[in-house]
């Protein structure tokens, strides 16, 4: 099995590599050089990160005669601002960045999703180079060209549709995640098999110890490059979310409002995610055409992720008003991501508020009691 993957992304102008591999931190400046990268490279990271792998990535592109600034963004999704964008682009122009130069996201999704805004509208646009470094950011966050900041109304509310030039995942870098934001990645990756591909699901369920353990492997390496495959897939075909790229919210709408109704700092995205796939899987077998087998083999695989976070306190009242006000809602009419059956998903609208409440109990009575 090959140690490392190259994937090509196309999109409407052009198209971009995803590297995944062992120790590509070591080629980035090489890499930088091979999309035509020459002026300033502007860093944006955090101290966090920054302080584990902004060194050596400074050191190699010193070393090929490439100048660099960093610009570090206080940790956390809050940061995640039209604010912290105006500072960093304030700072970028204050050290001298040139429209000639490249914007490098280092970080999880709140870096690349912050980073990637400010070089799609810093000089009006700025090459962009992604080296997301969790889980969830490699197989979502740093592929598909949707970058973004939060509003004080609301998640990624303010952003743009920017291609990357280049994103490189080095799966060395997982190996100082803390686990749950493992759980979280893996939980998109799972989704991917879900609403996609029914054997990535099976190989997904198959290695879930290697894809939540702290060494990198062949395995998680394969794991990455098939996600993003998938999402490529997805993106290709509806670059802008007009239609097929809605799928890709399956899990969200219920993972939303329980993100929002228990608090941003209290459950990690993916892991309201895990919980809105189960309440989606279980609506798609009540109110859809999901069979019973699936349903049985889905909600399975779910319960055995291990979660750690107080499920008891879903209120399912709460969870179905914060549904109503999820972006999602067009027309006043709310759009559930279903399933047909494992591997094909569907948009449905007009579920009854008291579907979605018993959705939050089936939800409740899966997790309550479980360590
Ligand atoms: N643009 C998109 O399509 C898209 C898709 C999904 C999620 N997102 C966004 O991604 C964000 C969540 O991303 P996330 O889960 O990566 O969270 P994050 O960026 O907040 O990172 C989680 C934590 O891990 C730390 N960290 C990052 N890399 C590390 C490493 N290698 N070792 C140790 N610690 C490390 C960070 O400092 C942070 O404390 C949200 O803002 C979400 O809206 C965007």
């Amino acid at each position: 099995m090959s140690d490392s993957s190259t994937l090509t992304m196309t999109h409407k102008t052009g198209a971009y590599e995803i590297r995944v591999g062992q120790n590509l931190l070591d080629s980035v400046a090489g890499l930088l050089s091979s999309i035509g990268a020459s002026g300033p490279i502007g860093i944006i990271s955090n101290a966090t990160v920054n302080e584990l792998y902004g060194g050596s990535i400074r050191e190699a592109l010193s070393q090929a005669a490439f100048v660099t600034r960093t610009i570090l963004i206080p940790e956390g999704e809050e940061y995640k601002t039209l604010a912290s964008a105006e500072q960093v682009m304030s700072a970028l122009i204050a050290q001298g960045m040139e429209r000639s130069g490249t914007i490098l996201t280092l970080g999880g999704g709140v870096v690349t999703d912050l980073g990637g805004f400010v070089a799609s509208i810093l000089y009006r646009g700025v090459k962009l180079v992604h080296i997301p470094t969790t889980l969830l950011s490699m197989v979502d966050a740093a592929v598909g060209g949707k970058t973004g900041v939060n509003h004080s109304s609301g998640k990624n509310l303010i952003g743009s549709f920017y291609q990357p030039d280049l994103v490189v995942m080095d799966v060395k870098t997982l190996e100082t995640m803390q686990p749950r934001d493992r759980i979280s990645g893996y939980a998109e990756m799972l989704k991917m098999g879900v609403i996609r591909d029914t054997s990535y699901l099976e190989f997904l369920v198959d290695h879930m110890d290697e894809c939540l353990a702290a060494e990198s492997t062949d395995i998680l390496i394969q794991a990455i490059a098939r996600s993003c495959e998938l999402k490529a897939e997805v993106v290709e075909a509806d670059e802008k979310e007009a239609d097929l790229r809605r799928i890709l919210n399956f899990g969200h709408t219920l993972g939303h409002a329980i993100e929002s109704t228990l608090g941003y700092g209290v459950v990690r995205h993916g892991e309201a995610v895990i919980l809105g796939m189960y309440g989606a899987g279980w609506l798609s077998n009540q109110v859809g055409d999901l069979s019973l087998e699936d349903w049985d083999k889905l909600s399975a695989m779910l319960r055995r992720i291990p979660l750690e976070f107080p499920q008891k306190s879903l209120n399912p009242e709460a969870i179905e008003l914060a549904t109503r006000l999820d972006k999602k809602v067009a027309n006043s009419q709310l759009n559930f991501v279903l399933l047909h059956h494992l591997g094909e998903a569907y948009m449905q609208t007009g579920i009854p508020a008291v579907m979605i409440k018993l959705a939050v109990d089936a939800i409740r009575t899966a997790w309550e009691g479980r360590e």
